[in-house]
């Protein structure tokens, strides 16, 4: 018989899982960070990222500036990235996918618009990559149900359905974070984008990646621990003030016409001074224009807040109109070109993309079902 290790004796770790980031642990996530920002400017070959999104809807500029640029200037970098298509991930909080097929294909279209490379990077779907979800099954005896409901984001759901009432949290999504897991392992991922704010969730990953070695293969460890690369992610507002969102419908998306950007910009809330400054608390409407022109325009919010100054908000909202427009033409043609190629390529990418994340699903499931001695 195999000796069962009791998951209560990490207390370090579980501290780590339950959120409770000291301000000295963030910082030490930071430095780690860059760090590792400076190993993979010498040589990206030993690292591979794993990130990607739920398939909602078609991608908006939140996504654009806060992750998809970050991934093209990896993917530039030669670091090999991994881009997944969470799709069960859909019905963790709602009942029906909808037309998730067509979601998939603008997410696709909008990844290529940004600038990914599907040569380069795999894009997969979760759905069809049958022994990653089987992962699942051994990580799910990893954790404790009372770490799971310390998951910083199980949590506000829990209080959400509470909120509701009547609909409870589904077994999903209270498990999502061992399918991220799942999701990050399956390639042997060592890297994960992750804004601040997500620090935690990684806890869960990594804690299972070394609670599987030191039960199964205390001698070799089989999974590498991820690590989370910090991106400082500044919260893209909709032009309403609120942070953009496709629900609230005060968002761009990266597929919106050239008119749409106009008059995305036009109507964004400003506020009564005249002078521009870059103060994201006390004026974070002015302070998302700047964010977004300097993104677009190659410079920081600071610095084009100099620039505008005394000008004000009608001279600020001409400039990013003009870095935006400028910025998203490029992607709107890549787009197209993508879309005139007709469904079968899109087909193509994702199939090929399955193929190869199947391929080393499999191999990883293999190696898993060896180390458990459940090769039979
Ligand atoms: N939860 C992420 C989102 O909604 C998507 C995702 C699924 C993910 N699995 C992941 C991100 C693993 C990082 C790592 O955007």
């Amino acid at each position: 018989m195999r000796k069962v290790r009791a998951l209560s004796t990490e207390p370090a770790t579980s501290a780590a899982i339950d959120g409770v980031y000291s301000t000295e642990s963030v910082r030490a996530a930071w430095r780690r960070s860059a760090a590792l920002e400076q190993q993979i400017a010498a040589d990206p070959t030993p690292f591979r990222v794993l990130t990607g999104e739920r398939p909602t809807g078609a991608l908006h500029l939140g996504h654009l500036i806060a992750t998809l640029a970050n991934r093209v200037r990896l993917q530039a970098q030669g670091v090999e990235i991994f881009l997944i298509v969470a799709d069960y991930q859909v019905i963790t909080d709602r009942d029906v996918a909808g037309d998730l097929s067509g979601v998939v294909r603008e997410v696709l279209l909008d990844y290529l618009a940004a600038g990914i490379d599907p040569e380069a990077t795999t894009i997969f779907t979760h759905s069809a990559v049958p022994a990653l979800n089987q992962l699942m099954l051994p990580f799910l005896s990893l954790v404790t149900v009372a770490e799971l409901e310390r998951n910083p984001t199980v949590k506000a759901e829990t209080a959400d359905a509470e909120r509701r009432g009547r609909r409870g949290m589904s077994g999903l999504m209270f498990t999502y974070p061992v399918h991220q897991a799942a999701d990050i392992l399956f390639c042997r991922a060592n890297l994960v984008p992750v804004g601040q704010d997500q620090l935690p969730h990684l806890e869960i990953s990594r804690a299972i990646a070394r609670r599987f070695n030191s039960r199964y293969s205390p001698d070799r460890p089989y999974f590498p621990e991820p690590d989370a690369l910090i991106v400082s992610t500044p919260t893209i507002l909709g032009n309403d003030g609120a942070k953009m969102s496709k629900s609230a419908g005060n968002g761009l998306e990266i597929r919106a016409t050239e008119e749409e950007t106009v008059r995305f910009v036009k109507r964004a809330k400003t506020d009564s001074e005249r002078h521009i400054t870059y103060e994201p608390d006390r004026r974070p409407e002015i302070a998302n224009l700047l964010t977004i022109g300097a993104h677009f325009a190659g410079t920081t919010p600071e610095a084009l807040a100099e620039e505008v100054g005394a000008a004000g908000a009608g001279r600020l909202k001409q400039v990013v109109t003009e870095a935006l427009v400028e910025g998203l033409r490029p992607m709107r043609e890549r787009r197209a070109e993508a879309a005139a190629q007709g469904p079968e390529y899109l087909q193509a990418i994702l199939a090929r993309g399955n193929q190869r994340a199947r391929d080393i699903a499999d191999r990883t499931l293999d190696d898993v079902r060896d180390l458990m001695g459940m090769t039979y």
